[in-house]
């Protein structure tokens, strides 16, 4: 487990003056004291280490997020809003107790419209649920964070989610169109559109996308849909090494290749997979799995040429295309489970979304494994390699290790910075990553983010402890 940041509590008396007037205005239906409840949403996916809450309020309606919001400011309790709990960096872990501000009960599609191609939804919503329902309709959302099973649309956008098809379709920012969201204090604002079109006024929608839940709380959110692609081709391609994988990854990149999936799976990765069950070629020491969508004859021949490049690459085993959607369905049961399997192989498991620009791959790669090797931690690499993000898990069993755990995420962290790359590319900063925040962003532009902060939720009251270091100012 992560060790607690620095943050202020609140009071017994502030608490305790919150929750009766929660509890006279949403009901005590809503507002979850006991032990089970609350210990329950104490923590998330991530190894990040909360205070258990005061409360849990189950919010139903924009005015239930509203009014929370309202009493919260008044009282000066801090507020950490939930959706799915799936998140890998900590983002819904409430690190200073108070309230968690659960939205998994507002779940509902309110639109889906097939000519201005728009979905209206809830926030808690579960991400797979959208896909099936715009499915049926022939349309499409592409962002597919793994955990789509159980993750939700909320979630998704506060962390600014991805997912495998970003490679094509890009993260969720490009699918954000507008947002109904509540303010601390309880003011509700509509940031954003519903056309494709718009520049009016600053992009608030853009700033609250990927802002953590520390902006602001989204009741409604407003998606871009695209058309559902008529055909899907899917294949594996094995290679000796890592390194050979990253090295296609590259050339099929440079060479103008653009799959919806590139996903690269490490030697270690492998060892995990086969330990699931899954029927890895014990050869492979390395794996891509490659999907193609478009038109028929377009994604025909684009996955033909794909397969004729991975053919010919260098360190090459074998390429397995799969011959039906049963054999596709396999392959991605395989890698959607990778983040559940990997984390039993060991008592604790960090992963790391670091990205670097594509031509870096197989240095990250490299640098990935020396410095496992250096601080002698186990680790395995998997992802979206196509993008330039990957999962560097780093694995352990005794706290004793966890120093030498600590050294490795931030020789990481810093070799991911010096090849011109990124901390996070998909699950946020969080509390995980916020002490590495300096390596990355100069000392002027994390202050100007806290200025934003601090006009939102002066009190600094919303999410507290996330993104910014443990020393900055009390309201980030
Ligand atoms: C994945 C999650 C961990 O790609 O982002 O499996
Ligand atoms: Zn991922």
């Amino acid at each position: 487990m992560l060790p607690i940041p620095e943050v202020s509590l609140p009071s017994r008396a502030a608490i305790d003056g919150a929750l009766a007037e929660l509890d006279s205005t949403l009901g005590p239906s809503k507002v979850d004291t006991s032990p089970e409840g609350r210990e329950r949403y104490a923590r998330d996916e991530s190894e990040a280490t909360g205070r258990t809450p005061d409360a849990v309020v189950h919010a139903r309606s924009r005015e239930d997020i509203a009014r929370c919001l309202q009493i919260a400011h008044e009282h000066g309790v801090p507020v950490t809003p939930r959706a799915g709990g799936t998140g890998r960096s900590g983002g819904a872990v409430p690190v200073a107790g108070g309230i968690v501000l659960a939205t998994h009960g507002m779940a509902q599609i309110k639109e889906i419209h097939r000519d201005d191609l728009v979905a209206v939804v809830e926030p808690g919503l579960v991400t797979g649920d959208l896909h099936a329902a715009c499915e049926a309709e022939g349309l499409f959302y592409p962002p597919d964070p793994n955990s789509w099973k159980s993750c939700m649309i909320g979630g998704n956008v506060a962390e600014n989610a991805g997912g495998p098809r970003a490679f094509k379709y890009g993260v969720t920012r490009e699918y954000v169109l507008g947002v109904e969201a509540c303010l601390m204090g309880g003011t509700i604002v509509k940031p954003g559109r519903r056309t494709i079109k718009g520049v009016t006024g600053y992009d608030v929608t853009a700033l609250l996308v990927g802002s953590e839940g520390t902006l602001a709380v989204f009741s409604e959110i407003t998606l871009r849909l695209v058309r559902k692609p008529a055909s899907v081709h899917t294949l594996l391609a094995l290679f000796d090494s890592p390194r050979d994988a990253a090295t296609a990854v590259s050339a099929l990149v440079r060479e103008g290749h653009v799959p919806r999936c590139l996903e690269l799976m490490d030697r270690e990765t492998l060892v995990a997979l086969r330990a699931s069950g899954a029927p890895v070629d014990p050869r492979a020491g390395a794996l891509l799995l490659v999907e193609v969508d478009g038109a028929p004859r377009a994604a025909e021949e684009a996955f033909e040429r794909a397969g004729e490049a991975l053919s010919s690459a260098s360190g090459i085993l074998e390429v397995q295309v799969a011959q039906d959607a049963a054999a596709r369905d396999r392959l991605w049961e395989a890698r959607r489970a990778l983040s559940p399997a990997t984390r039993k192989l060991a008592k604790y498991k960090l992963s790391e979304d670091i990205v670097v620009p594509r031509s870096r791959i197989t240095e990250l790669l490299d640098r990935t494994h020396a410095i496992g090797e250096e601080h002698r931690v186990r680790h395995l690499t998997y992802g979206h390699a196509g993008d330039g993000n990957l999962h560097v898990n780093f694995l352990w069993n005794d706290m004793a290790e966890y120093p030498a755990v600590d050294r490795a995420v931030a020789a990481l962290m810093r070799a991911t910075v010096e090849l011109g790359g990124t901390l996070s590319g998909e699950h946020g900063i969080g509390v995980a990553k916020a002490s590495y925040m300096t390596l990355e962003q100069a000392p002027e532009l994390i202050r100007l983010q806290q200025d934003v902060k601090r006009v939102f939720d002066p009190k600094g009251l919303l999410n507290p402890g996330k993104i910014f270091p443990a020393q900055s100012h009390r309201a980030c």
